[in-house]
């Protein structure tokens, strides 16, 4: 493809560039909304280091290589994949889009990229399922305080197509964000984010009065679920009983819990600091990366998100040994922005400027990126 003669004209004089895309939004949406996007925990520290690790390492191309053939796809577990990044977990898209998850689910079936989904969706699963038919999807967890309501959303995620599941463990409270103090807005006590509880049986029948009666206790009750400040390995040995799909768990920034992860039965790691909205002060992911690699030891495969804006990020996370990366702000900023056709360029662009830099870098697949493509600053 010739980028700089696109046939689609719906997509030219788009942003390009992520900081065009947030700045888009800003103007779009309004304060509470943008800020919960944008928000970091505490001083934005944590937001800061993901990016910064990045920073310091650049890449050292080979030249004269034959890249006239480029392939981007991986396997994880057993699945191809189209690209080496999904689309990450973001919940309450409601609050960006009326459509919400319907939005990059679609782009996703139509784009072959796979696609992670928030347990806080705004949109049930099995409608966002409906909307991608065979496109590879997973399901992201926020442990439930009941078991039942667990087992639910797992056998429904299994039912719907979901083809691994991913617990989320670094959010067991919700972060200290000053921004969304600033402007008092949560979504959720907005009743965003509700999709998949307001359609469950077991969380249905914990109610005194269905959601449509009583939305504020129905919402408080969901929240509680989630805000499992109990949660242990030994619950995640049993989710891993609880469940024949792959598992990750994501949320993982130290050697030792990546080893407990696998001991504990973790199929898949995604080292993340939730995109820096949990932890302020944390370590940036990709300088945790390393470290992780060599503490899993080839025993499941490692994935990386928090901070991946463009194609060179993707690269030097797979050059330090990650399988794949989630990308999160980029395509929530696109939804708010414009809709269907924002999300689209975003994700087309990530896949011609990650295709470009591998072919430029001298390698024509993702399984010749190791470590020699790097040097640290
Ligand atoms: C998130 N993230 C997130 N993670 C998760 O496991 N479940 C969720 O529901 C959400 N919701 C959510 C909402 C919003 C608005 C943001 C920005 C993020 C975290 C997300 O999956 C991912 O870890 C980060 O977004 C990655 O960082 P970047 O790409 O945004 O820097």
């Amino acid at each position: 493809m010739n980028y700089y003669e696109r046939s689609d004209l719906s997509i030219r004089h788009l942003p390009v560039a992520f900081h065009e895309w947030e700045q888009k939004a800003r103007e779009i949406l309004a304060a509470g909304p943008f800020g919960y996007v944008y928000g970091g925990a505490g001083a934005g520290d944590t937001m800061i280091a993901n990016r910064k690790a990045f920073e310091r390492y650049r890449i050292r191309p080979r030249i004269c290589c034959d890249i006239s053939k480029r392939d981007l796809t991986i396997r994880l577990f057993g699945q191809k994949l189209q690209v080496p990044f999904f689309l990450a977990p973001i919940g309450v898209n409601s609050i960006l889009h009326p459509d919400g998850e319907l939005v990059p689910a679609r782009v996703c079936a139509q784009t072959g990229v796979p696609y992670v989904l928030s347990n806080v969706s705004s949109q049930p699963m099995e409608k966002v399922a409906d909307e991608m038919k065979e496109a590879v999807r997973w399901f992201q967890l926020y442990p439930p305080k009941n078991k039942e309501l667990t087992q639910s959303f797992l056998e429904r995620a299994k039912k719907a197509g979901y083809s691994a599941i991913v617990v989320t463990v670094d959010s067991t409270m919700l972060g200290w964000r000053e921004t969304d103090l600033r402007n008092a807005y949560l979504p959720f006590l907005e009743g965003h984010g509700m999709g998949n509880y307001f359609t469950d049986p077991v969380f249905l029948s914990q109610l005194k009065q269905p959601p449509e009666e009583d939305k504020q206790s129905a919402v408080l009750l969901a929240l509680d679920e989630g805000n499992n400040t109990c949660f242990t390995w030994e619950h995640f040995a049993e989710i891993r009983k609880r469940t024949d799909l792959p598992l990750l768990l994501k949320g993982v920034t130290h050697p030792h819990d990546a080893r407990l992860a696998i001991e504990h039965g973790a199929d898949g790691i995604i080292v993340s600091n939730h995109g820096g909205r949990q932890l302020d002060g944390a370590i940036g992911t990709l300088e945790a990366l390393p470290e992780i690699v060599q503490s899993a030891a080839g025993d499941v495969p490692i994935l990386l998100d928090s901070g991946i804006r463009r194609g060179a990020d993707i690269l030097k996370a797979l050059a330090l040994g990650a399988s794949a990366v989630l990308v999160g702000r980029p395509y929530a900023y696109a939804l708010a922005a414009a809709g269907e056709t924002g999300v689209k360029a975003v994700i087309e662009n990530l896949v011609a400027e990650t295709e470009f830099q591998l072919a430029i870098s001298g390698r024509s697949s993702l399984q010749e990126i190791d470590a020699s493509l790097l040097t640290k600053m």
